[in-house]
Order: C-alpha cells, then structure tokens, then sequence
C-alpha cells in the first residue's frame, strides 16, 4: 500500500463477480468430487463462522524452532533469539575498486552503472564450479542476481534531493504527473541506473558470505541496457512491429528493463528478472502530437500515458526523465508522443518493449538478455517454475500485479531435458519461446481453469474492446486477452512460489481496495470485504491472502486445478475478518514476497504493507504448509460500512501459533522482499527495500527528516540516510534456517 506499489486500476471488462460465479459453481458436478473429507454441498451454505476450519492438522511434521519476534517498530531489522546478520550489499555499493565509495549524500559524480542499484526486491543464487560452470550444488561461490525495483524516493540520490524546477514544489516520484521541464541529465542517468538487475559474485567466508569487489563477473543490468526481443518464431516479425523505434527500426533490439519486482530461477540456471509497474515512466509532454486511437486503447489498459499532459496536470505519469532539451535518445525514449512521422522514427512504441520476463545469464557477462514476449506482456511479478519433470513441459506461474488483475501461466512446448542444464541463453530460447500462456479463473466451487490465450478462440478474435490484429497482439496486450476469455480479477497477484513436496502452487493476494472489493462485489476466491478495526483503517481486503491451487493430476501442462485459500491476513483484533485465527505472535497483513526453502520445506512469507504498519514494521513469517483441501468451507462475514454480505469459500486447515510463526520485521517505511538459501539451507538471504520510504522532501530546510537510518546505524557505510540492501541471516550455532 505504499505509494511506490499502488497503482492505476485499468481493468474495465467486468469480468464476472460472485453472483454469476456462484449461480454456475452451485451447479457444477465436480463440486462433490472436490470437496474433500466427506463436506458436501448442502454444508456449504450453511457451514457457520469458522465452523468447518480447524479439521486436518495437514499431513506434515516439520516444526518451527524458533519463538516468534513480536511487532516492532524499531530502526533495526529484528530476529529470533539465536539468530544473527549482517549487511551483504546495500545500495550505491560499488562493484569495482575503480569507482569511489559510495557517499550517501548523493554526491556521486559517476553514472550509477557500476553500482549496486536501488529498491531491492527478488533475488536469487547460481553457483559456479571450478571451471566457471553452472552448477545447483554449492561450491562456496555463488552469483547474487538482485533485482532493483524503483526509485520512488530518488531524492536520496542527489544531494538535496530531485531537482523539480519548482514544479508544485513538491517530492517527484513514479506516480507523480508533473512536467519537470529542464532536469540535470546527470541527475537523471543516475535514476535510470539504479533500475535493473546486479549480478554480484559472492564468496563464503566460514559462515557468512561476502561480495567480491572487482568480480570480472559483477555486471549491472540497468534502463540503458541492450535487449533482444524473443517470441515464438512463427510470430516473431509481428512481434518486432510493436516494437519499431528510432532506437531500432527493425524491432528487433530494445533498451533497457525497468521495475523489476518478483523474479525467476530457470532449472537451466539463468534469471528471470519480471518487469512490473514500467508503465508509469513515460510522458505525453505538453502540447506534444497524440498516439491514434487504437494505440490509446491499448495504453489505457495498462495504464501507460495515453494524451499530452495539461498544464499543470497530475493526472498523467512520468519518472520525469523525458526532458525537452535532451541532447540525445536517452531522454527522448521517455517521450512517447508521435514526434516522428511513423513508428520507427520516434518512441511512441517505447511502452511495448517494456512489461516481460527478462531472461539473463548470470554466468556469462557478454550474453544479451532476451525479453520473452511468448510469456505475455503486462505487470510481472514473479515467474516461479513447476519442479522438473525429465520429459515433461514447464510451467511458469506469473501474477499480475494491479488491483483486480489476473494470474498467469505459461505451458512449454519444449519437455525437460536435464542435460540442457547450464546451457544458458539456448536453454532459454528452446523452453521459453515456444509454449501457451493462459490466465486463470476460479469457480466458486473450489475447481479452477486455465483459459488460453490465442487468437483462434473466438472469443478473443471477436473481442469488442479491442480488435486483436493477430497473435502477437494477443502476447503484447495479453491483459485484454484474459479479459475476453473471462479469468477472474484478483485482490492484486504477487509472488507465486511452488511446495517443493508436492508441486502446489502458491500466490500471494497483497490486498484490495474498497472500491473493487466490497460486500457485494467479493467471490470465491477474493472472499473478504471489510473495514479495519483501529489504527490505519483500509476497508475493501486491506490485510490480502494467499490462494493456492493444485494442478489436475499434478501436471505443470494441466487446464484444470483445485484452489483453496491458505490463509487470511489480519490484525489479531480484526473479529470476523480474521478467519486464520492470528495471534498476536503472527498477525500480518499484505503479503508480497513468497518463498519454499527447499531444504527445510518451510513457506516464508514477506510483507509490503501499509495497513498495518502503525502496529509494525513489514515483516517475514515461516508457514509449515499442508495441502490444498486439507481445511474446507467457510464463510466470510462481509461489512463495510452499512454494506453487509457474506462469502462461501475454502480454507486450509488452521496453523495455529505452532505452524505460523513471525520470523523477521524490518526498518520503518522498509518492505521485506526477496528471500534465498544457500543449499544446506544455513545461510538466509533477505532483501531490505526501501527503509525510510516515508522521509518527506527536503523543501526548503537544509537536512532531511530522515524515517529510518538502517543500515548506517548498525555500522554498514555512512551514518545518515536510509538504503536498501541485501542481508545474510545465520544461526549462531550454524544449523538450518527456521528449524
Ligand atoms: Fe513490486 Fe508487486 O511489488
Ligand atoms: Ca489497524
Ligand atoms: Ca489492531
Ligand atoms: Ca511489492
């Protein structure tokens, strides 16, 4: 919920809410064969408050052993007792000895390419054999990918803050609409390459890990960066024409990735880095030419600056990196008006070479990331594989990130070849090119389906809201796909993550704002409508949930799948909405980052909240999981308001305080994101993104009014403002994470 995730909502097709979900769920005959241990049909609608949650104790007998932390507040990050950690990297840390240590009062004179980026969020682990290998064994040398979000509090970087030439006087940040005029270039190349991806090479140092100045391995994958576009070869030149720039008439190279959120790990050992909320760094200058109305229409659903900016408007949005007096492409590409004569004269095409899974090779500095358009253009968040099957398609789980969008997957037509393992950027070319991309949808009685998108159904080629020119389009403006074939708006998609027991997978639903998500517009699967009881009080699903779903016969490839929720978040004073039953020892709200440590099976779950945080700092919570069914039907008791309404749904079982512990809370304004192991599961890498998010613009005084100072008051660099960073949490007695 802070400002940086929020979001413009863009989902306009009225895809069926509760009503009609119902009406069809109570007449489908799988309802019986889905409900498990024995809860029939004529249970559901009557089941009280809770009554039915409680069975099943899940099938699992891994315990937590650690005591939960409380709520805090504090300037530190806080840990069970027993547990230690210290500062991997933080922003501005440099990557090679030839460039200065970094200042933290943005007086740095280089261009942020050989620095570790800002906002970190997914992150993942390669290691490197002898021979400079891939490898998924340790070898005590490991490639650290980091994906570098945003830079919605850039006014850290310079030193006293973005210079706004006045404008409305105010902090500028992604979602703010105002056009800046004439903003110092160095200034902004600054902000561009604190964006992107680091590669780091990391060493273990007994045990701890430590990163390697001057790693002929360490690389920066920022907004300037090259890229190839990929796709399926048999619509790879429909593809290349959303993509005509100045910058490449053909279409077939593009510059940059923005906003990497959520991440993936290839079983081929590359990186996925998803590109989430990019839509917001363009501008329609004022008084510039409109893009024609077929391109509007496609902008408006992603929510991408559609007409010229009003004087003094705050309606359309720009990182403010597009400036009139540019003296070259780098600043004119954040101007998608239609300056040029066609397409590939100007950068009205510039949003569509944004929005996808962006594959790098950590292992090999040279290799060009590739943009995989085949998994679908919108706001990634995540892309987590199903576990290997020799033989079989891969699927990639993706969620959507805005309020009442979808989840996603892709299906490759390639089967696991284990020995592709370590093959890199060809790896990547066989099983991510070729495949199907579907949305989901959840019935209300527990099934799901997954609804392909292609332009041979006939409901997407007679689409009335936008006129798919072909298959490509179908890739690049998959959103309006899924609405055509009905997938069901969820309370905002996060991170998926995948039981490495039992293959089910895993999305996180951050939360929902009252005006998407009342007592009349809930269903099944976004089941709660309600007000907070105190404090910050959100109304619509302030506190998000976690759905999860088993694939029919538990292949990747399946159409059909069985969901239920597995938990709820809530303050533990929330009465009806807290259907998890949390304690004040692991109440949450808003969760974000989602993660199986394979090693102790533990589910660990990040928050990125704002609805809770007058309670606590963002946090991270271990779950020991049991199984899709092994709770049953509730229903959720729906007030907002004088708005009343309730919800059937399907619970897992209880955790209880011996199954649900708070593991980890942060800095104030932090959220916590980005969770790895190293594979005894020892070492714990965790992401810190922007402590001290909540610091207010300089204005006219001469020192900021600083949230948070982590981690420079725990001894990591300068002393003063905030930064994110990357930290290595062990055990002092050396044994696994969690356990
Ligand atoms: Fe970048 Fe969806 O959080
Ligand atoms: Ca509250
Ligand atoms: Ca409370
Ligand atoms: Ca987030």
């Amino acid at each position: 919920m802070s400002h940086h995730d929020d979001d413009i909502v863009c989902n306009t097709s009225g895809n069926p809410h509760f009503q009609d979900v119902l009406e069809r769920g109570l007449q489908s005959p799988m309802r019986r064969n889905l409900l498990r241990g024995g809860v029939g049909l004529a249970a559901l609608s009557t089941v009280p408050f809770l009554a039915a949650c409680g069975g099943g104790e899940g099938n699992d007998d891994t315990t937590l052993g650690f005591d939960s932390v409380g709520k805090s507040l504090l300037d530190n990050v806080v840990l069970p007792a027993g547990y230690t950690y210290q500062v991997l990297h933080a922003t501005g840390d440099r990557l090679d000895k030839t460039v200065a240590p970094y200042s933290n009062a943005g007086t740095e004179t280089d261009d942020w390419s050989r620095r570790v980026g800002d906002h970190h969020d997914g992150m993942d682990l390669f290691y490197v054999d002898r021979k400079g290998r891939y490898s998924d064994r340790e070898t005590g040398r490991a490639l650290l990918c980091v994906n570098h979000e945003s830079s919605a509090d850039a006014h850290f970087f310079h030193p006293r803050g973005q210079t706004t030439n006045g404008v409305n006087g105010k902090k500028f940040s992604q979602f703010g609409g105002w056009d800046l005029g004439v903003r110092p270039e160095q200034e902004v190349l600054k902000e561009i390459n604190h964006h992107g991806v680091s590669v780091v090479e990391l060493e273990r140092k007994g045990k701890g890990w430590t990163y390697v100045l001057g790693s002929s391995y360490n690389r920066r994958l920022t907004g300037q960066s090259p890229m190839r576009i990929a796709g399926p070869a048999a619509h790879l030149a429909d593809i290349k024409a959303f993509m005509f720039t100045r910058f490449d008439p053909t279409g077939a190279t593009s510059r940059g990735t923005l906003n990497n959120c959520g991440h993936g790990k290839t079983p081929w050992g590359t990186y996925l880095g998803c590109e989430e909320n990019w839509a917001f760094y363009f501008q329609m200058p004022k008084g510039s030419n409109p893009v024609d109305a077929r391109t509007q229409t496609a902008r408006a659903r992603y929510g991408v600056a559609r007409t010229p900016i009003a004087e003094a408007a705050t309606s359309a949005s720009s990182q403010g990196w597009y400036s009139p007096s540019a003296t070259d492409d780098r600043f004119a590409r954040w101007n998608i008006s239609a300056v040029g004569a066609s397409a590939a004269e100007d950068f009205r095409n510039e949003p569509n070479t944004f929005g996808y899974n962006v594959e790098i090779d950590p292992l090999d500095p040279k290799a060009i990331p590739a943009k995989r358009v085949a998994m679908g253009r919108f706001a990634h968040e995540g892309a987590v594989c199903s576990i290997p099957q020799p033989g079989k398609p891969l699927a990639f789980y993706m969620g959507c990130d805005s309020r009442n969008e979808y989840i996603y997957k892709f299906v490759s037509t390639a089967k696991w070849t284990p020995s592709d393992m370590g093959r890199g950027m060809a790896a990547g070319d066989k099983y991510l090119n070729e495949g199907r991309l579907y949305a989901a949808r959840f019935n209300a009685d527990g099934s799901g389906e997954w609804l392909e998108l292609t332009i041979d159904d006939p409901r997407i080629r007679g689409y009335a809201a936008y006129t798919f020119a072909n298959q490509a389009d179908v890739l690049v403006n998959a959103r309006f796909a899924a609405d055509a074939v009905g997938a069901t708006p969820m309370d905002r998609p996060e991170w998926g993550a995948v039981n490495p027991k039992n293959g089910e997978v895993y999305v996180t639903l951050t939360n929902n704002a009252a005006s998407l998500r009342s007592p009349t517009t809930t269903d099944a699967a976004n089941p709660r409508a309600y007000q907070d009881v105190d404090g910050r009080r959100g109304s619509g699903n302030p506190n998000g949930h976690i759905i999860r779903f088993r694939e029919e016969g538990s292949q990747a490839s399946a159409v059909q799948f069985t969901w239920d929720i597995f938990l709820f978040g809530a303050e533990e004073d929330a009465g009806d909405a807290n259907l998890s039953q949390l304690t004040e020892s692991n109440a949450f709200s808003s969760p974000d980052g989602l993660w199986f440590s394979p090693t102790s099976g533990i589910c660990w779950i990040q928050t990125d909240d704002g609805a809770m945080t007058d309670e606590s700092n963002c946090m991270m919570l271990a779950a020991i999981p049991g199984e899709v069914g092994d709770g049953g039907p509730v229903t959720a008791q729906n007030r907002i308001g004088s708005a009343t309404g309730t919800q059937e749904t399907f619970m897992g079982a209880l955790l209880g305080e011996s199954r649900l512990r708070r593991f980890l809370v942060g800095p104030p304004g932090c959220e916590i994101t980005g969770v790895t192991e190293t594979a005894d599961g020892k070492a714990m890498f965790v992401n810190i993104q922007h402590p001290g998010e909540n610091t207010p613009a300089l204005g006219s005084g001469s020192s900021f009014a600083l949230e948070s100072g982590w981690p420079g008051n725990q001894g990591y660099g300068p002393q003063g403002r905030p930064r994110s960073a990357t930290i290595v949490i062990t055990r002092k007695d050396g044994g696994v994470i969690g356990l």
